[in-house]
């Protein structure tokens, strides 16, 4: 009898390892070199919160405990279609349709024919979105129905298919980009080579398929099909996947991932595939100079950034969400260039990705009991890509909200309150309105440990 996920789970071999140590032998002199990119994304933290509050408060316990299997009771044969969804996970559900599958776009319908547990179809309603909360997507509705073959193929497709819906965060928020749709949309479809029809539902915003067009057309060979908008009425595939799956965020999990060669993908996978994509020279850090724009970011912005070069690195502060909603690969490609990435918890560390294997992310967390949504989103994830994840949690001294609450507020005293009392509260104490005036000796050490790590690394 198949299991959960079985055309994902068992069908590739995890050797996990990503990363870091192919650099260890690398000859090269470190003197002066390293670049510091200092990022700081509060200001743009605002446009993510409204949307973000379902997940945040996620634990570690709920990756693992809210596990379950729908499955079509019975559907075992081979020929006969089947349907296997999960909802595995805190985020996602999906399902994986097998046999003579038919779509009709408008309605957001799959169907397939195969045994069902009498004579009654079955009846799945998937929100083919990575974060199922986010209810402006439209559910799609899978059915396995007894008996006769569904309506007629409008266009017979022999390569399997992806349905998803972009929207939702996505668009909005260039974490929820690669965490909601490219990051999972990797995994569900590396697989097969190119040898896949994207099917996306709630094209919100059609822009997005161009800024991610480098992505996209690496992953499928074939025009996707916009199903809102989609004129023929019966599509028919061999296999077609309902839903992307979020097991961890902006991360592949090997396990979820098989490569299509026997081999389990990993998050490195996605990077690597990221950086063929976009073309970016650095696939190993390696010393460099270069001087950039300045901008202001973190409060005391130049004296991080004189702290940085006093660590020994050269010190670049930008702003990389100014650097154009469309042109993805320019950004890429100047992340790629540096070794180290230092910003303020936000959407902007998602850059980290481009950084080379080996590279620097070190994430600032502010005030307020974030560690955990600092660590899940960003630590553990860059870690996973081969980065060295360094961490600056701030002392109350370092955050403005001393002075802009004063000592008495209940968001200084009491952060467990605040949590307690909701996301809303959260984000808008602890994203929204504070900034943060680094303490130079104190954070002194981690930049020494990040330049450390880089020469470790080059001797
Ligand atoms: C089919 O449904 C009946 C009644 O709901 C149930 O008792 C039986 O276990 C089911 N059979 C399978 C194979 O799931
Ligand atoms: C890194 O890129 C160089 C040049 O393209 C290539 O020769 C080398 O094999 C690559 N190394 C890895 C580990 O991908
Ligand atoms: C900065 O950090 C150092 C070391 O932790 C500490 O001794 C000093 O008091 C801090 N300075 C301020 C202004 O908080």
């Amino acid at each position: 009898m198949p299991q959960r996920g079985e055309t994902s789970m068992k069908q590739c071999r995890s050797e996990v390892k990503p990363g870091r140590r192919r650099w260890r032998h690398r000859k090269a002199g470190f003197a002066a070199g390293g670049v510091l990119v200092v990022v700081l994304t509060y200001l743009l933290v605002s446009q993510q919160l409204a949307a973000r509050a379902r997940y945040v408060i996620i634990t570690k316990a709920q990756w693992t405990t809210d596990e379950q299997l729908i499955r079509a009771p019975g559907a075992t044969a081979e020929k006969e279609g089947t349907v296997s969804c999960s909802s595995e996970g805190y985020f996602s559900e999906s399902c994986e349709v097998d046999g003579d599958v038919r779509v009709n776009g408008r309605v957001l319908t799959v169907t397939v024919v195969g045994p069902t547990n009498g004579s009654d179809p079955v009846e799945w309603r998937i929100r083919p979105y990575a974060q199922k909360y986010v209810g402006e997507v439209r559910k799609a509705t899978v059915t396995l129905v007894p008996g006769a073959p569904a309506a007629a193929c409008t266009v017979a497709h022999t390569v399997p298919a992806v349905l998803f819906a972009i929207g939702g965060h996505s668009g909005r928020n260039f974490f929820h980009d690669y965490s909601d749709v490219l990051v999972p949309l990797f995994a569900a479809s590396r697989r097969y080579g190119g040898e896949v029809q994207f099917l996306i539902s709630n094209v919100a915003w059609p822009q997005w398929l161009d800024k991610y067009h480098h992505l996209l057309r690496r992953l499928s060979r074939y025009p996707a099909v916009d199903l809102d908008a989609d004129d023929a009425p019966v599509r028919c595939f061999p296999h077609v996947t309902v839903g992307l799956h979020i097991h961890k965020l902006l991360t592949v999990v090997p396990e979820s991932a098989p490569g299509g060669d026997g081999r389990c993908l990993t998050t490195a996978d996605f990077t690597k595939f990221q950086r063929e994509a976009y073309a970016l020279p650095r696939n190993a850090t390696r010393r460099r100079g270069r001087r950039g724009r300045r901008g202001c970011w973190f409060v005391n912005v130049e004296e991080v950034a004189r702290a940085a070069e006093a660590a020994g690195f050269e010190a670049v502060v930008t702003d990389l969400w100014a650097w154009g909603e469309s042109d993805v690969a320019g950004k890429a490609r100047t992340v790629n260039s540096f070794d180290a990435m230092l910003g303020v918890h936000g959407a902007g560390l998602t850059n980290a990705m481009f950084l080379p294997p080996g590279a620097v992310n070190i994430q600032v967390v502010p005030y307020g009991r974030m560690e955990a949504i600092a660590r899940s989103e960003y630590g553990d994830p860059m870690t996973d890509m081969g980065l060295k994840y360094l961490e600056y949690v701030i002392d109350l001294q370092e955050s403005t909200l001393l002075e802009t609450l004063g000592p008495d507020h209940q968001a200084i005293r009491d952060p467990e309150a605040v949590h307690r009392s909701g996301w809303d509260q959260v984000s808008e104490f602890y994203l929204k309105k504070q900034d943060v005036r680094v303490n130079i000796t104190r954070f002194a050490p981690t930049l020494a440990q990040a330049f450390h790590h880089l020469r470790q690394q080059l001797q």
